[in-house]
């Protein structure tokens, strides 16, 4: 399985990287248990053959700032990543991502001002954010 094997890879070099960023750290491992399997251990998109209803192909997860004018677009994302908690998202069918919601919530500044969000949410944003190429 070289998927696979290139997730773990990609997540160890990730994980080796950024020791000290816990949020960071935390945010590679939901993103490789939540959403590799569409965007691709590398985060390239293009993953998702064999899902189930989806009719769309998973986009570059990399390139997210660079399409939004070199500045990545938190709340755009937070707004996403709430609609997977919730499971509302056409296209993308995977089991609703319950686990990416908590009482446990972080402040984080965004576009349009602060927002307080879940803390998988925040982690998986901050290993977003981390991701981009520049
Ligand atoms: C079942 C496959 C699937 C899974 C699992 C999945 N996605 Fe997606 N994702 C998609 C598809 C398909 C799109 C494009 C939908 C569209 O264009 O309407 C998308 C779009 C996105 C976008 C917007 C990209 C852009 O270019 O604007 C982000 C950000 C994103 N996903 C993040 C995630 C994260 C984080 C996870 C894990 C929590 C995840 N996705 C899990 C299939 C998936």
């Amino acid at each position: 399985m070289p998927r696979f094997t290139s997730l773990i890879m990609a997540a160890c070099v990730f994980l080796a990287a950024c020791g000290r960023d816990d949020r960071v750290s935390r945010g590679a491992v939901l993103y490789s248990e939540n959403c590799a399997i569409c965007h691709g251990g590398d985060l390239r998109g293009g993953g998702g053959i064999g899902v189930v209803g989806l009719n769309k192909v998973p986009p570059d997860l990399t390139t997210l700032a660079v399409r939004s004018g070199g500045n990545f677009p938190r709340g755009k994302v937070l707004a996403l990543l709430d609609d997977y908690a919730a499971g509302s998202q056409p296209g993308r069918l995977m089991r609703p991502f319950a686990h990416l919601t908590s009482q446990d919530s972080k402040r984080i500044k965004t576009e349009a001002g602060r927002a307080r969000v879940p803390a998988p949410q925040a982690a998986l944003l901050a290993y977003l954010e981390a991701s981009q190429l520049p």
